[in-house]
């Protein structure tokens, strides 16, 4: 696992590198620790409230720790006609955890998105950057029990 401090070292020390380097903690880590801001603010030389202001602003970046593999569900139109509700309450079902939870071993995190761009798969489920189209309630139990037998 790459550091903070090299994260923050590959990129020109300039403001206009602040996103990109917390999209790469984010990447890294899930999630940003108040340590990670404090070197990036540090770093950049920006105040702590401004580097605060973007973490919070962009959804795509979490100040909470979360599970090593990120469940997303697909609620956007497309999805939610072909039954996306189903299948967030079998996947909430199958991992014991609601939605924008992360389960209690920190395995896994749920969330829900508006559209991913690939509506002619859906229902679409992605589990970290993997995506499973066409899901069933079915095969989202079948794809539990093999993710967590590996
Ligand atoms: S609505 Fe689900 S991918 Fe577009």
């Amino acid at each position: 696992m790459k550091k903070v401090g090299k994260i923050i070292a590959d990129f020109p020390l300039t403001p206009e590198s602040l996103i990109p380097i917390l999209q790469e903690i984010q990447e890294e880590f899930n999630f940003l620790s108040e340590d990670s801001i404090k070197k990036v603010a540090a770093g950049l030389s920006l105040p702590l409230h401004h580097v605060y202001s973007v973490a919070t602003f962009y959804n795509v970046f979490s100040l909470k720790p979360k599970g090593r593999n990120i469940v997303k569900v697909c609620m956007g139109s497309a999805c939610h006609v072909r039954g996306a509700g189903r299948i967030l309450e079998e996947i909430e079902r199958s991992l014991g955890i609601k939605n924008g939870e992360t389960s209690a071993d920190g395995s896994f995190s749920l969330e829900t998105v508006n559209c991913l761009g690939a509506c002619a798969l859906g229902p679409i489920m992605v589990i970290n950057k993997k995506y499973n189209g066409h899901i069933t309630p079915a095969k989202v139990e079948k794809i539990f029990q093999e993710f967590t037998s590996q």
